[in-house]
């Protein structure tokens, strides 16, 4: 098991974004964001606001993460919840709903989360900006227990 405790500026590898129609909006902001602050992202859609289903944007970034291609992604929908349902379905990947600053820290700290998701329609967006750049600037503890824990998860 890989724990990266690189700052995502270390990465070589792109940040994966991707969303369905209901955060089709709030990643727009997130790709302005990141592209301002120097990340390489690759948006892998939706590119259109049209409904669409959140499960086929959940793999497209979740599976270049499991297959060891990249090593961060952020998914955006409605609430943050279909597409971290749906992303938790990939083999070895862990994403987190970063409802908040705190929850954020926490996915990367305690969790080694690889994905973090929004809510466009249930989360402040000056928030979700600053908590990309926590998502992207904190490594994992490496604490015992918090290993301990993830290698339960894996098993
Ligand atoms: C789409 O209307 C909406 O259901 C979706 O974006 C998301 O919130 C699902 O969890």
């Amino acid at each position: 098991m890989s724990h990266p405790t690189k700052s995502a500026e270390q990465f070589e590898d792109s940040i994966l974004i991707g969303s369905d129609h209901g955060g089709f909006e709030l990643k727009q902001k997130i790709i302005a964001y990141l592209n301002a602050n120097g990340f390489s992202v690759q948006d892998v859609g939706t590119y259109f606001d049209e409904s669409c289903d959140y499960p086929d944007f959940a793999k497209l970034v979740a599976g270049p993460i499991s297959n060891g291609t990249h090593r961060r992604g952020i998914l955006v929908c409605g609430t943050g919840l279909g597409i971290s349902i749906a992303a938790n379905k990939i083999k070895n990947v862990r994403a987190a709903v970063g409802y908040s600053e705190e929850a954020t820290q926490m996915a990367r700290e305690h969790n080694d989360a690889h994905i973090i998701c929004f809510g466009e329609r249930t989360m402040d967006h000056d928030t979700v900006l600053r908590c990309v750049k926590i998502f992207l600037e904190t490594p994992f503890s490496n604490g015992e227990r918090h290993v301990k824990r993830l290698q339960k998860i894996e098993s």
